[in-house]
């Protein structure tokens, strides 16, 4: 797939594993349209793409917005990225944790992606679901998060199965730890062993060149020396 001139939506581009997605196509030539909350993140980073001879825009908004959902509408290659998680047992976890990670990890991407479907149907394009290895692995203390990518991962296989024959791509990408600030915890400890997210950003890459007959449907990406738990 030609990236030079294409457009991308990504979303959660303003820090984390979504930057280094959106900084990745801008500078592959990808004209990138970044999403997320915060105005100052999404600046910075449509500045750094321009410095690097690459065109960005930026959107900011809630995903659990369907207005802003609608707003964002997006281009031929899509980028599921915005999550949010949190650490609770299900007996302590309430109803505005619950609603918030489905709402953001399931429903926004369910609502982005129908959005893109008519343009994605029409001229072929790409979708990428970041997920992550605990839609697969059941984590004790993070039920919520866990079961919305689960929910994800199903539904991103049921809409492989609808669009391939139309020429739409959509793969899941379910990374384990990568060294990112994600639910707004520091990082205690030494990272080195994680994955980045510029190695998320360049699986992004490999996987948007291979041959436009070929889909890779999902990828799991893990650290090759996970640190020990204690
Ligand atoms: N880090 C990991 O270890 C890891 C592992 C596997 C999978 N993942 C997945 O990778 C994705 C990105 O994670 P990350 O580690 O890069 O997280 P991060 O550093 O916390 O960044 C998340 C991004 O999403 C945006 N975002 C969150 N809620 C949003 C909302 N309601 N509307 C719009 N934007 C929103 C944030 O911006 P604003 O707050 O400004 O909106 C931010 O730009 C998530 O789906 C996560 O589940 C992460």
């Amino acid at each position: 797939m030609e990236l030079r001139g294409a457009s991308a939506l990504v979303t959660g581009a303003g820090r984390g594993i979504g930057r280094a997605i959106a900084l990745a196509l801008g500078r592959a030539g990808a004209s990138v349209t970044g999403v997320a909350r915060t105005a100052s993140e999404l600046e910075s980073l449509a500045s750094e793409i321009q410095r690097a001879g690459g065109r960005a825009a930026s959107y900011t908004g809630d995903v659990r917005d369907p207005a802003v959902c609608a707003g964002a509408i997006a281009r031929a290659r899509l980028v599921n990225n915005a999550g949010v998680g949190a650490h609770a047992p299900v007996a302590e976890t309430t109803d505005d944790q619950w609603q918030r990670i489905l709402d953001t990890n399931l429903t926004a991407v369910f609502r982005l992606t129908r959005a893109a479907l008519p343009d994605l149907t029409q001229g072929g394009g790409h979708v990428f679901m970041i997920s992550s290895l605990a839609g697969a692995n059941p984590i004790a203390g993070m039920a919520a998060y866990c079961a919305s990518k689960a929910a994800l991962d199903h539904f991103a296989a049921c809409l492989m199965l609808e669009v391939r024959s139309q020429g739409v791509k959509v793969t899941t990408l379910a990374p384990g730890s990568v060294d990112t600030g994600f639910g707004g915890e520091s990082r205690s400890g030494d990272a080195s062993w994680m994955l980045r997210g510029d190695d998320v950003a360049a699986t992004v890459l490999d996987l948007l060149r291979t041959r436009d007959d070929a889909l890779l449907s999902r990828v799991e990406m893990r650290p090759l020396r996970p640190a020990r738990r204690p």
